[in-house]
């Protein structure tokens, strides 16, 4: 598929994807969502892709909401579909089951906020802020914002950025558990790199099972939780990767992993 709003890149395993309408500071309009939906796919099934970065065009935005312009003229119905394939797509990318990490360079508002926390991982530069403002519109979040930012920030911080629609810079969003990082702008995609290359060392089956793991265990109840931990844990126990890097430590060398 060619892109007609993301530029794609693979970097020695590292899938680099820029949302790129900076004119519209990077608004996710319904092609973005539907190449963005091509892209988790992607990163699901090429092997060589090992984890990706996403980001935005411009120097002001990650990505500045949902297209207020489509938004606009929505209905009931194709307003629920709208969140509904919004949220497809994030889930997607959130289940694809390698790390992806969001470096987020400048407005992170609405579905840009909701893009950032489907990611796995969160590096902020300096000048991001971040954001739900829907109910400024007189609309709600609709790509996973009520449900993402409370389990990443506890249910009251996440209450005060909804119900005030107010902005936060990146400080704060640090500050209260929304990023992971925050670093000067012309460090961020190299900061981000560096990050993801680091999870990348490690056995691929491993960090596949913790994002699942983490994903399904924080919805369910303690005892089912520990018990999907400990199938991951046996299944593990069952690859080449677990008899390499347990090797190699004794070995006193680098393991090679080869997601087997
Ligand atoms: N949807 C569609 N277009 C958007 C957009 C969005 N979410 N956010 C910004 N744009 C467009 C603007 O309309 C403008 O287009 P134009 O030049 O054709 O008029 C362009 O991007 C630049 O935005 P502008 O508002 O001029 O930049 P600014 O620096 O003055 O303000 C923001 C930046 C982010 C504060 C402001 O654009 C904003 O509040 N955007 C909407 C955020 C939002 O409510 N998101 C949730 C949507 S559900």
């Amino acid at each position: 598929m060619a892109y007609s709003t993301l530029l794609f890149e693979v970097r020695d395993a590292v899938a680099i994807v820029t949302i790129n309408r900076p004119d519209k500071l990077n608004a996710l309009n319904g092609t973005v969502i539907a190449e963005l939906g091509d892209v988790a796919a992607r990163f699901r099934n090429e092997r060589d892709i090992g984890g990706a970065i996403l980001t935005g065009a411009g120097p002001k935005a990650f990505v500045a909401g949902a297209d207020i312009g489509e938004i606009a003229a929505q209905g009931p119905v194709d307003g629920k579909e709208r969140s509904l394939e919004g949220q497809r797509v994030f889930r997607a990318l959130e289940r694809c089951g390698k790390p992806v990490i969001a470096a987020v360079n400048g407005f992170a508002l609405g579905g840009g906020c909701e893009l950032a926390m489907a990611c796995h991982l969160r590096v902020a530069s300096e000048a991001a802020r971040f954001g739900q403002p829907e109910v400024k519109l007189g609309i709600g979040p609709g790509y996973g914002g009520t449900v993402r930012l409370p389990r990443l920030v506890g249910r009251g911080r996440a209450l005060e950025l909804l119900l005030t629609g107010q902005m936060i810079d990146a400080q704060e969003a640090y500050r209260i558990g929304l990023v992971n990082r925050v670093v000067p702008g012309d460090r961020l995609l190299a900061e981000s790199e560096s990050l993801l290359r680091t999870i990348l060392e490690n056995g691929p089956l491993a960090v596949r099972a913790c994002l699942e793991a983490v994903d399904a265990g924080l919805d369910t109840g303690v005892d089912e939780a520990l018990l999907l931990e400990a199938n991951l844990f046996g299944l593990l126990s069952g690859t080449a990767d677990m008899r390499e890097g347990t090797a190699a430590f004794g070995e006193k060398r680098k393991a090679a992993f080869r997601g087997e």
